[in-house]
């Protein structure tokens, strides 16, 4: 079963009640928050004060992905703010078996991403302590950028290790990239700009979960 969990990143930020409240109405089975440090990756974008301010506004599941140092700096205040999954990067920490077992302490999901220039090797010795990969297929950082092919292959990877396990693809996802990805092996789908710009949010979302297979 696929799943799908828009991003917020590329919706217009002083309507983002709205934009929660239409995305949930559309079928989507998680919100992706996108949290931008500025040191791990360039940009800033926003803080556990806003995912509370829309946590109450609709029911679907909220998850977030740390684009940030120290990522465990965070934890707390995102899991009190409302995430049920938490996601850091494993280029961000020199312990991220220890910090996937916080996380699963605190009794939430824990998700690890790795970026584009990152082997899948990193996310092996972590299997028996992760809820979900994460496979960046494209370079962190900004919305609205073209998917990178090359990245499957971890994808494919991952589920042959694991076939249970869920694999989440997170950057340039669209109906032309969506069936490739599910082909590799991944099952939770970021879609960000592809949703954004949509003219019909419910319909965009039909033609999503219309691809699976
Ligand atoms: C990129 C973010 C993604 C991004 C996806 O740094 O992690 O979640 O918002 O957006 P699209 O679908 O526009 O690539
Ligand atoms: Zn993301």
């Amino acid at each position: 079963m696929i799943q799908i969990a828009p991003s917020i990143l590329s919706f217009d930020h002083s309507r983002l009640a709205e934009a929660v409240a239409s995305l949930a109405q559309a079928g989507a089975d998680w919100i992706h928050f996108d949290v931008m440090d500025g040191q791990f990756v360039p940009p800033i974008t926003f803080g556990d004060g806003l995912v509370k301010n829309l946590r109450d506004k609709v029911p679907t599941r909220f998850e977030v992905h740390l684009m940030t140092e120290t990522p465990e700096r965070h934890f707390e205040a995102f899991i009190a703010a409302g995430c049920t999954r938490v996601i850091f990067h494993v280029e961000a920490s020199a312990h991220p078996h220890r910090l996937a077992q916080s996380l699963r302490a605190r009794e939430v999901e824990a998700g690890v991403a790795i970026n584009p220039g990152t082997s899948v090797e990193a996310l092996e010795p972590l299997l028996d302590v992760l809820d979900l990969a994460l496979v960046m297929t494209v370079n962190p950082g900004w919305g609205g950028q073209k998917f990178i092919e090359s990245t499957l292959a971890k994808v494919e990877t991952l589920r042959r290790w694991r076939p249970e396990l869920a694999i989440e693809v997170d950057g340039g996802i669209d109906p032309s990239s969506l069936p490739r990805a599910q082909r590799a092996g991944a099952d939770v789908f970021v879609v960000g700009n592809h949703l954004a710009k949509a003219p019909d949010l419910s319909s965009a979302m039909r033609e999503l979960k219309g691809l699976c297979v």
